[in-house]
């Protein structure tokens, strides 16, 4: 038995925007464009891309900001499509999937769901859908 975690419903805990507010969905939608990746505090108050994915929706997924190298939070670039680590260098695609090092690992992810209105994160303890791998993180 595991017990779900304090702070939102289902267990999980809502996605929080730099003052410490909910993030509202119907506000983020409108105040976003298509393809758009925006930071929000998620699990453990980590720094969590939430993606635009249509007008809409948002991704069922978010992905975590900090650099599997040494922990320094990843930019998203915009003109390239990727997440570009201005440490060392590592670059993630769209998805966060590693492709380029010194970084050993694809960025985190999490489950994201929407309810009334807030965005829900969980952890995502399935196989990555970007590699087919274990989730390394879970
Ligand atoms: Fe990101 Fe080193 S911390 S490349």
């Amino acid at each position: 038995f595991i017990p779900p975690a304090s702070g939102g419903a289902g267990g999980g805990t809502t996605a929080k925007d730099e003052l410490g507010n909910s993030v509202k969905v119907s506000q983020f939608l409108s105040s976003h464009n298509v393809g758009d990746r925006t930071l929000v505090q998620g699990l453990k108050g980590d720094p969590t891309y939430i993606v635009v994915e249509s007008k809409e929706a948002i991704a069922d997924y978010g992905i975590n900001a900090i650099c599997t190298h040494l922990g320094c939070v990843v930019p998203w670039n915009v003109a390239e499509n990727k997440f570009k680590c201005p440490c060392h260098g590592s670059q993630y695609d769209a998805t966060g999937k590693v492709v380029r090092g010194p970084a050993p690992k694809s960025l985190a992810l999490a489950h994201t769901t929407v309810n009334d209105d807030q965005i829900v994160l969980t952890p995502w303890t399935e196989t990555d859908f970007r590699t087919g791998e274990a989730a390394w993180w879970s």
